[in-house]
């Protein structure tokens, strides 16, 4: 028999019957060219790879060696034995970079509690928490799932009429076992038996409810009267085990009769007479731990629909934002707070509290959008009985628009003077005590809030204060083969050269952050220049294994005046913050060539010159490339030339 052929076929089949994914065996080595014909040789669990041999290849090599040969195909993913005894934290943490689709438990690897029934050690629980984390993207963007985010459905969507009968619409959030088909279709049988409508004009009646109105309630009641059908109700409404985790091995717990615990709890009067799948208790220990987990908080149900989308950084200084993008920035509260308590301290430290009825202070907020730093300041003298001047500085002739109405409806005009114009040629009348701008990107200085506060100080006054004071940009080697794959997707170079802003997610963080550039303002000196170059070396820890760098994540953080800071360095991060873009957001810098890292690698490198970010990833030549490509002299470059590698540009136009 021709094993690859059969493979094949198998796999045809697979995809006929419109299966989501076929599991295959592990390859049995790092040389696995030869795979299709490995399965097929596989004839019983012995012959297989003997995971738990202390020789054995790191799986993860296993992985990336069969993915590599498969050119990093994007349907192509790794379904992770979790056995009894589990590698190092770092070890596992670099699963979550890269494309996994499920983990299989071997029943060997359950521990026994008290009362005899299966449970997991704290360890392994910690890393189902982690697949389970993981996999609520998938459920998002699945055609096959039950829409249970559609709460907001109209009866018309679910019941359809065809052919003269009326059929519900229902889909399930997982797919079925083969041995639950016959309660399903039973099931589906008695929602049929209930097609409880019958068409008014203009609406449909609800028999059930004296009333006419639908309601679940009494749908509900009405199914449970027709005990007959065996569908397994408890489990659907209470188990909601995910269907990433997969079970496997034979059972080896049986708890005594009658004794109860949380797993035990499940069982279900509904169920007697109906056999119980031998491996129900398991599932019934990973539905509760998966019911266990802490609800998402609001914010990161807010983030969802962005994680792991590659997004274009805004150019607000080129560009002109929109008013929609206005508003999701007015709605970060926890931004306008960290500024409002910033304004208050320098409020305070520039007018002593016995001199607030004589002291106007003149307050700046260059880049003022539609108003929130405004607000914020206005706040902060009222909350510190400070007096106030303030001009707001906005270049967006649209965002000036609401700028105006806003004063008008606020009744500011006699402490708000607008002035619209780009705050590197306006020409104030007066000079400031304290500028406010926020003019920050994901990686801090990547939308040229350094050229622009340096246009803008020329009005503040010599002892003036700016708001922030100073911002770093991080960054830090990640694993990212989602978003590589997307990437790879536009099949060109530039798009691997491109830096994006994404809501990571799916990513393993490979080594801790380092600070790449620092801005301060204001800045006097006469030397200054806002062109840097920062070499880095990051250190994989040890433990983790190999691993596959597909890019940098970048991050900023800000110290708006003394201790009051902001940012999203995932060490530091202000909580609950959103703004940039909607999301506690970062710079996503990919490499067309993921490499594989080695203790000695020298993998990072930034330079920020004229117009650009240069970030090379790894050391090679390549000084040649950017001088021609960025029209970059060789007198700029030399301080970085050993260390040129994959080029990732930001631009940071108009200069
Ligand atoms: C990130 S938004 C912040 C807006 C507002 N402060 C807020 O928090 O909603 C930056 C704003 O600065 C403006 N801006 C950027 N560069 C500017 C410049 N050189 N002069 C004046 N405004 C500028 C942009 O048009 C944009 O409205």
């Amino acid at each position: 028999m021709d094993s690859e052929i059969t493979l094949k076929q198998e796999i045809a089949w697979a995809s006929h019957l419109s299966l989501q994914a076929c599991l295959l065996p592990a390859p049995k080595g790092i040389s696995c060219a030869n795979y299709a014909r490995i399965p097929l040789l596989k004839t019983d669990d012995d012959d297989s790879v003997d995971v738990n041999s202390n020789n054995m290849d790191d799986s993860w090599e296993l992985w990336n060696s069969f993915r590599m040969l498969c050119e990093h195909h994007s349907q192509l993913s790794v379904a992770l034995d979790v056995l009894s005894s589990l590698p190092s934290p770092n070890s596992r943490a670099r699963w979550f970079g890269e494309s996994v689709r499920a983990a299989i438990i071997n029943t060997n690897s359950f521990l026994t509690n008290a009362l005899g029934y299966p449970c997991l050690s704290k360890r392994h629980q910690k890393l189902i928490a982690g697949f389970f984390n993981h996999s609520i993207q998938s459920l998002h963007g699945n055609n096959n799932d039950l829409d249970a985010s559609h709460k907001d459905a109209f009866l018309s969507e679910v019941v359809v009429r065809q052919n003269g009968s009326v059929i519900w619409n229902v889909t399930f959030v997982c797919n079925f076992n083969d041995w639950e088909m016959d309660t399903v279709v039973s099931f589906l049988n008695l929602l049929e038996s209930k097609t409880p409508v019958r068409e008014v004009e203009d609406g449909s009646w609800w028999h059930l409810r004296r009333n006419g109105r639908f309601d679940i309630c009494s749908f509900y009641d009405s199914l449970c009267e027709s005990s007959h059908v065996a569908f397994p109700w408890k489990s659907i409404w209470r188990t909601k085990a995910p269907r990433r985790i997969v079970l496997s091995g034979k059972p080896v717990h049986s708890p005594p009769k009658g004794s109860t615990d949380l797993a035990s709890n499940h069982n279900d009067s509904n169920f007697d007479g109906v056999q119980r799948h031998p491996l129900k208790l398991y599932l019934d220990y990973i539905g509760y731990l998966y019911q266990r987990m802490d609800p998402l908080p609001e914010q990161e149900r807010f983030e969802l629909g962005y994680r792991d989308f590659l997004q274009s950084p805004l150019q607000p200084l080129m560009d002109n934002l929109e008013a929609q993008t206005y508003e999701t920035f007015e709605k970060d509260a926890v931004k306008y707070i960290q500024y409002q308590r910033a304004i208050c301290k320098a409020l305070q430290d520039r007018v002593p509290d016995e001199k607030v009825s004589r002291i106007t202070t003149v307050l700046m907020v260059v880049g003022a959008g539609r108003g929130p730093l405004v607000r914020a300041s206005l706040q902060a003298a009222e909350e510190t009985g400070r007096k106030l001047k303030i001009y707001a500085v906005e270049k967006n002739p649209n965002a000036v628009v609401t700028l105006h109405s806003l004063v008008k409806l606020e009744g500011w005009e006699e402490f708000v003077t607008i002035v619209s114009c780009d705050m590197r040629h306006w020409d104030a009348t007066e000079k400031a005590d304290i500028l406010v701008s926020e003019l920050l990107g994901s990686f801090g200085d990547n939308e040229l809030s350094p050229e622009c506060l340096d246009g803008a100080q020329r009005f503040l006054k010599d002892d003036g204060i700016s708001i922030p004071s100073s911002y770093t940009s991080f960054i830090q080697p990640v694993t990212a083969s989602k978003l590589y794959n997307d990437v790879k997707l536009h099949k060109d170079v530039v798009h691997f050269e491109t830096a994006y802003v994404v809501k990571l997610h799916n990513v393993a963080r490979l080594a801790p952050t380092q600070p790449v550039f620092t801005f301060t303002h204001p800045n006097w000196s006469a030397m200054k220049s806002n062109q840097r170059y920062k070499k880095l070396q990051f250190e994989i820890p040890s433990d983790t294994g190999s691993t596959l760098v597909h890019g940098f994540a970048g991050y900023f953080d800000a110290t708006l005046y003394k201790d009051v800071h902001l940012g999203i360095e995932p060490s530091t991060a202000t909580p609950n913050m959103f703004s940039w873009f909607g999301m506690n957001g970062v710079s996503h810098l990919p490499a067309s060539h993921p490499f594989t890292t080695a203790m000695d690698d020298h993998i990072g490198l930034g330079s920020r010159i004229s117009g650009f970010h240069i970030l090379i990833l790894k050391s090679c030549n390549v000084q040649e490339e950017a001088s021609s490509r960025f029209g970059l002299s060789n007198d700029v470059l030399l301080s970085v030339q050993d260390i040129f590698g994959q080029l990732v540009t930001l631009p940071l136009r108009p200069w």
